[in-house]
């Protein structure tokens, strides 16, 4: 349901709070980071890449379809580090051009034209300089024992400036990194400090969403000992208090989402991240989960929609995933069988049903809240930022 300022802000004060606190639902959008893996892992492999050939964003008409039509609000558009930042040139402010108007497009069609929010994503695992063999090669970024690696300065100027470039668009969320892992958990807290300090002092307010370590795993954010997530994330401090926390979750046997078998029971692996960020009274999306599609994994994935529903921890998810260049691969959950993707036409490999068909039209869209947030800027608040008093 799409309403205005005025009326948002009329109903806000006429009613009282909804139970349901998801306020941002949609896919993730994957293909920009496409295009450079290399068997032999051939450093430089797919770079710059082609637009169009090797890589691309969005199509149009999947983000047509799945906010027209599905009435989701959130698009989290994947991109690599290394196209916007040629290694040339080292990470930092100074962009390839060409290639961040190719990403602008994107999100200006997401957010404008459609009037959904986007979330951008550096599909990076914390890394730069290689991502010929993601998500392990690259060096680290800040591991000041590796002298080719980008430094957490670099990381911070880097944010600085995408977040100057899309401050004045409310609805751009920014993802600060995909899933680090692999990595001290202060060198990460680091990291993830110096983009949040950047992006503030570039007067952008936007929603940040920041990742732990440990591929940003819901059900081990309280595991690792001293390295935990759980003892580290919070740290972060962000002066405009606009700062949520970016899980990931799948629903296999080793979490992975390699399986086609959904084995995990969500309610009982999050309980203990849910736990943590109530008593750091924070709130968090899961840009990443999904399921095949046997009947397993119909329960375990409304499982978890309805678990993200109840605990009002929870203010947005993004499903692993939708984009144009998939084609018969699957994202996740298939065991290597190509059953196609979350984007609407696509076909498995088979000739049958796609996840879209088969996933994502009878289980996920379903659990698609009815009301989202379509106005406003993207807050842990939904369209407004409140601050501590
Ligand atoms: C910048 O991107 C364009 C378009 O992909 C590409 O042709 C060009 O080579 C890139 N420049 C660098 C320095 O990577
Ligand atoms: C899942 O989808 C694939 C591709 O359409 C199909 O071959 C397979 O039979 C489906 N599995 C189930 C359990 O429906």
């Amino acid at each position: 349901m799409r309403f205005s300022n005025t009326s948002a802000a009329v109903c806000a004060a006429l009613l009282p709070r909804a139970a349901a606190t998801i306020y941002y639902a949609g896919v993730a959008q994957s293909s920009g980071e496409f295009g450079v893996w290399s068997a032999t892992a051939t450093k430089g492999t797919g770079l710059p890449g082609r637009f169009g050939v090797d890589y691309q964003f969005i199509s149009t008409s999947g983000v047509d379809i799945m906010t027209d039509q599905h009435k989701v609000n959130l698009h989290r558009v994947a991109f690599l580090l290394e196209r916007m930042c040629p290694p040339s040139y080292g990470l930092g402010a100074k962009f390839n051009e060409t290639h961040f108007d190719y990403f602008k497009q994107a999100v200006d069609y997401i957010t404008k034209t459609k009037g959904a929010y986007a979330i951008l994503d550096p599909h990076n695992y914390m890394r730069y300089n290689d991502p010929s063999s993601q998500p392990f090669s690259g060096s680290v970024i800040g591991n000041t024992l590796d002298p080719t690696a980008a430094t957490t300065t670099q990381f911070g100027a880097f944010w600085g400036e995408l977040a100057a470039r899309f401050r004045t668009n409310e609805k751009v969320i920014f993802g600060l990194m995909n899933e680090p892992h692999d990595m001290p958990s202060s060198l990460l807290v680091a990291n993830l400090q110096a983009a949040i300090d950047a992006i503030r002092k570039e007067g952008a307010k936007n929603l940040i969403i920041a990742p732990g370590n440990s591929w940003t795993g819901g059900h081990s954010w309280t595991e690792g000992g001293a390295e935990a997530s759980s003892n580290w994330i919070h740290k972060l401090a962000d002066p405009e208090e606009n700062l949520a926390i970016d899980i990931h979750e799948y629903l296999d046997e080793d979490f992975s989402g390699g399986h086609a078998a959904c084995t995990q029971d969500p309610a009982t692996n999050l309980a203990g991240v849910t736990a943590w960020l109530k008593e750091h009274k924070l709130k968090a999306f899961v840009t990443e989960f999904g399921g095949s599609n046997t009947t397993a994994c119909t329960t375990i994935l409304n499982g978890i929609l309805d678990y993200m529903a109840q605990n009002e921890e929870y203010i947005g998810w993004t499903a692993w995933a939708a984009g144009p260049f998939w084609g018969p691969n699957s994202p996740c959950c298939t065991d290597s069988k190509q059953w196609g993707s979350l984007e609407p036409g696509s076909k498995a490999a088979n000739g049958g049903p796609s996840l879209y068909d088969t996933v994502w039209v009878p289980v996920i869209q379903k659990k698609v809240p009815a009301e989202l947030q379509w106005s406003g800027i993207a807050s842990v608040n939904g369209g407004k930022l409140e601050k501590k008093a």
